[in-house]
């Protein structure tokens, strides 16, 4: 199968409901949790992607029975550090920097030597920001320049630290929760408010954990260790990751609109939203409710003709974090200069994003000042292209090849986008559901 896709039209008004799948950091973050229920956990709508295969693939490495069929995914659970494995067991998490992060947490408590591995995008990012606490844990760890390959040589006498998380990543928040499962007394993170679903999930299993507020942008979070859990059955809502390539797309089509049914609207994630509605998209949120402790509801969106620039308040970054390339191309046809800050983050994710991201606006004929933690977006609200492209994404980075998609079917051109494969790592039914609103893609 060909590994591209051909765009060549705009896509015609359209009038929609659609589904999105499963949110992929809830899907991963439940299969580890599982993993050391006690009992037979099972999850509805788990997300059905690479990254959730590597997950399950790592699982049954570590001596876990996990079973999947078309409507649910289940798995036995054998307790708090119940994993069997031989001595140097290798894990590959594959595109999963959540994955990756988030496991070492769990393998904390193992005295074995475990050699997690990723694909090549993954092999260049940065595990100094987890190896950091979990070395205060008491762990060891061995690799070149803190990338993977890295060998985690865990203990069975982990100290509960005290910690401050300063980049607002809720992988490294995650992982020190994971490996505080394991250790006696009390862990306690100050942190930079990010993505809260392990609090969540922690709260919904009755284990130990307070949260309070410090200030706007800071938390403390206190986790009791060492406190078994029941297995537990969950429905995973769809993902406003996924949602959001929907909801720019007919930001930025003509007069058309879209339901998106299910979607998972924590306030961790909805930062696209109150960023769009600032720059003038109308979008409701109906039928709100709160499903295994976690807020879902339907997306209503409307085509938008006199789109504003923003001027990014740094706070909300984090709730935005994987939408960021989808918001520069909403940008790029608002009326003014749009300025964003603080936003180095995007230079850690599976592509340079921010670098990508400008270029490509750059590419498609729209004024972009890239500096080292900011960009600058000249709009253009007429802006209309003509030329052929080929974009070329050397970091095989899924949210690169989605907005792509968008962007050729709102701005006209012809479009050839490569490694239409990424899309498997987090939302394989894209273009599906992209033809399902009358795109057309070859
Ligand atoms: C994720 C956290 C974010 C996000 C990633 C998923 C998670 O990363 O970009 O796609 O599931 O915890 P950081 O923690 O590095 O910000």
């Amino acid at each position: 199968m060909k590994n591209y896709v051909k765009i060549s039209n705009i896509i015609k008004k359209f009038n929609k409901v659609i589904n999105v799948q499963g949110d992929k950091s809830i899907s991963i973050r439940w299969a580890l949790m599982a993993s050391q229920a006690v009992g037979k956990s099972r999850a509805k709508n788990l997300l059905k992607s690479e990254d959730v295969d590597s997950t399950l693939e790592a699982l049954k490495k570590l001596g876990v029975k996990v079973f999947k069929n078309k409507e649910y995914c289940e798995i036995i659970g054998k307790g708090l550090n119940s994993y069997n494995l031989k001595n140097n067991t290798i894990i590959d998490a594959g595109n999963s920097g959540t994955l990756a992060r988030l496991i070492l947490g769990l393998l904390s408590s193992i005295n074995k030597s475990i050699r997690i591995k990723g694909d090549k995008s993954l092999s260049k990012r940065d595990f100094s920001r987890i190896i950091k606490p979990l070395n205060i844990f008491g762990v060891r760890f061995k690799s070149k320049k803190n990338k993977l390959p890295i060998i985690i040589k865990g203990t069975k006498f982990l100290r509960p630290i005290y910690f401050e998380e300063r980049k607002g990543s809720a992988q490294v928040k995650s992982c020190i929760m994971l490996a505080s499962l394991n250790t006696p007394g009390k862990t306690v993170i100050k942190c930079i408010n990010s993505r809260d679903h392990t609090e969540r999930l922690f709260q919904f299993l009755k284990i130990p954990l307070t949260v309070k507020k410090l200030s706007k942008t800071y938390q403390l979070i206190t986790i009791e260790g060492k406190k078994q859990y029941n297995a537990f059955n969950y429905n995973i809502p769809g993902d406003i990751s996924s949602a959001a390539f929907f909801i720019v797309l007919t930001a930025l089509a003509k007069s058309s609109k879209i339901i998106i049914k299910n979607v998972n609207i924590n306030e961790s994630r909805t930062g696209i939203i109150d960023i769009l509605k600032k720059m003038n998209v109308q979008i409701k949120i109906k039928n709100k409710k709160l499903i295994n402790n976690e807020p879902v509801g339907d997306i209503c969106v409307k085509s938008s003709n006199s789109l504003k620039a923003i001027n990014c308040n740094s706070e909300i970054n984090s709730r935005a974090i994987d939408e960021f390339p989808l918001i520069f191309l909403l940008c790029a046809k608002a009326n003014g200069i749009s300025f964003f800050k603080k936003i180095g983050e995007l230079r850690h994710k599976e592509s340079d994003r921010l670098k990508i991201c400008s270029n490509f606006l750059k590419n498609i004929g729209i004024k972009t000042i890239e500096k080292k933690d900011s960009l600058k977006i000249y709009g253009n609200p007429n802006l209309k292209i003509e030329k052929k492209f080929n974009i070329k994404n050397f970091m095989k980075d899924h949210r690169i090849f989605m907005m792509s998609c968008v962007a050729a079917l709102t701005l006209g051109g012809k479009f050839k986008i490569n490694d239409k494969n990424s899309i498997k790592t987090s939302f394989p039914n894209y273009i599906l559901t992209l033809k399902k609103i009358g795109a057309k893609i070859v």
